[in-house]
């Protein structure tokens, strides 16, 4: 590590600036937030700078850099004219006098340099690759503060606030570090999260109430993992994945995102294949409840969404009727999913008014649906389950009255490297799906709006060697 990060107290300190151009006044920003009192000597000063100067107290010494001119006993200078010679004089006084530097122009003559800083009350992320490219620190910047909600600095504030009473309540110290454990990540943070203080308070004092009975509760996190493709993962989710002990997970969570479940955390396989569940749903609600009440954060991820022909409605009553404190996180349904990524918009304005999810689920040999209500040329319909009764499918839309030519599109394996677009029409389908294998999870979508896959499709998936793979 070349650089540690170090946190100074600025506040009243008096720092200066040699230079008046775009570093300098960047430069000069920063440190007044932190309270410093900053002067600056230079002969050419943007607008903006002498403006803060002037608001903020600091001297201005528009002059010539000479060493005569540094009258004060600075905590830090920064060197930020475009003169290699005029920041060489600088750095000179400033070793000679013991005083931390900065150069803009030379990172290796650098006492200290700028970290790009993530403010979140007072929660602070410094983030360095030692100088070496601030537009990469403040990319990754970018990347880390999507990961830190801006709750975070409140949620600071509110610890702080109660650590006294924590103390005096809980005097055994391992007592206190499971107890701020267990509020930093369940409810109480995410009440803070979404700037409910009143609720957060009342589940704060409950549990300070009754440490043992919080302790031994846990909490299940319903998540929608989204159809595929781990970007499409809310951030919400990510978050709350990586602080669970226990993960059940069924077939449809991709090995990508199985990838992010944290590597301490029991994972659980729950199947769900049709006709083929590994376990039965009974038995995964009762997994959740068992689990929650050893005290454990146990996610149930699933494919797509969980209220889409997700059953997650069913887990979350059986949570409820145990009193299990539960979240639940929305995930990208396929029907989202499939379509965005094979470049059909489900409506259209000169397409479809509406759209419709269906499942495509087999009962007793046929489909069991209002077929004449499903019939619109205006409408797009998005069948879930439906691809070993497509043909019954098909049948069932041309008998209602559906046109034989209209535009039929089957996205298998949707959003991933393994997408593949089937686009035909409603009579010939059943025909060509003889001749190519698809296989599941795949997702019909019938309407007007497939004709547009040709002109919209973006997303390169399939295998590189071979890009004919993905439209068929
Ligand atoms: C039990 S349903 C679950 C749906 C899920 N809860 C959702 O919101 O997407 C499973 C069906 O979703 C569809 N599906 C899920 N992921 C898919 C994907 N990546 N590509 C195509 N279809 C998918 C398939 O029709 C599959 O049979």
């Amino acid at each position: 590590m070349k650089y540690y990060p170090l946190l100074f107290q600025l506040e009243a300190r008096r720092c200066l600036i040699i230079g008046g151009g775009r570093v300098a006044l960047r430069r000069c920003k920063t440190l007044l937030s932190t309270g410093a009192k900053v002067d600056v000597i230079a002969l050419a000063i943007e607008a903006e700078l002498r403006q803060l100067l002037l608001e903020s107290d600091g001297e201005l010494i528009e002059q010539p850099y000479s060493d005569a001119l540094v009258s004060h006993d600075y905590f830090c200078i920064i060197a930020a004219t475009d003169s290699t010679a005029v920041n060489q004089q600088v750095g000179d006084y400033a070793s000679a006098n013991r005083i931390p530097i900065n150069r803009a122009d030379d990172r290796s003559l650098c006492d200290f340099i700028f970290p790009a800083v993530i403010d979140r009350g007072p929660i602070t992320v410094a983030i360095s690759n030692s100088g070496g490219s601030p537009v990469l620190s403040r990319i990754l910047k970018r990347q880390l503060s999507s990961f830190l909600p801006e709750g975070y600095g409140e949620l600071s504030d509110f610890v702080g606030r109660q650590r006294a009473l924590v103390k005096q309540v809980l005097p055994a110290e391992c007592d206190r570090v499971d107890f701020w454990e267990h509020v930093l990540q369940g409810a109480i943070a995410e009440a803070v999260f979404s700037g409910n203080s009143v609720q957060a308070q009342a589940l704060f004092d409950q549990a300070l109430a009754e440490p043992d009975r919080f302790r031994k509760t846990g909490e299940v996190y319903l998540i929608g993992a989204g159809p595929g493709d781990p970007d499409l993962m809310t951030l919400r989710a990510f978050r709350l994945l990586q602080q669970s002990d226990v993960v059940l997970y069924d077939r449809l969570v991709s090995p990508e995102i199985m990838d992010l479940v944290p590597a301490r955390a029991e994972r659980i396989y729950v199947g769900k294949r049709r006709a083929e569940h590994a376990v039965q749903q009974t038995d995964i609600n009762q997994l959740l409840v068992e689990h929650a009440l050893l005290g454990k954060r146990v996610t149930r991820l699933k494919g797509g969404d969980p209220f889409i022909f997700g059953r997650g409605g069913e887990e979350i009553e059986k949570l409820a009727a145990a009193q299990v404190p539960f979240q639940v996180v929305p995930g990208i349904t396929a029907a989202n999913g499939c379509s965005a990524y094979a470049g059909i918009p489900l409506t259209h304005r000169d397409y479809a008014q509406s759209v419709q999810f269906v499942t495509g689920q087999l009962k007793d040999g046929s489909v069991d649906l209002n077929w004449p209500e499903l019939i619109s040329e205006e409408k797009t319909l998005v069948f879930y389950m439906g691809l070993s009764s497509l043909p019954v499918i098909c049948e069932s839309l041309r008998s209602h009255g559906m046109a034989d030519d209209m535009t039929v599109a089957l996205v298998e394996k949707g959003t991933t490297r393994e997408q593949r677009v089937v686009t035909s029409t409603l009579a010939q389908l059943p025909q060509r799906l003889q001749q190519l294998k698809v296989s599941s999870p795949s997702l019909f979508i019938v309407g007007r709006v497939v004709q547009l896959a040709d002109k919209l499709s973006w997303y390169p998936a399939g295998d590189v060697n071979n890009p004919d793979k993905r439209r068929t």
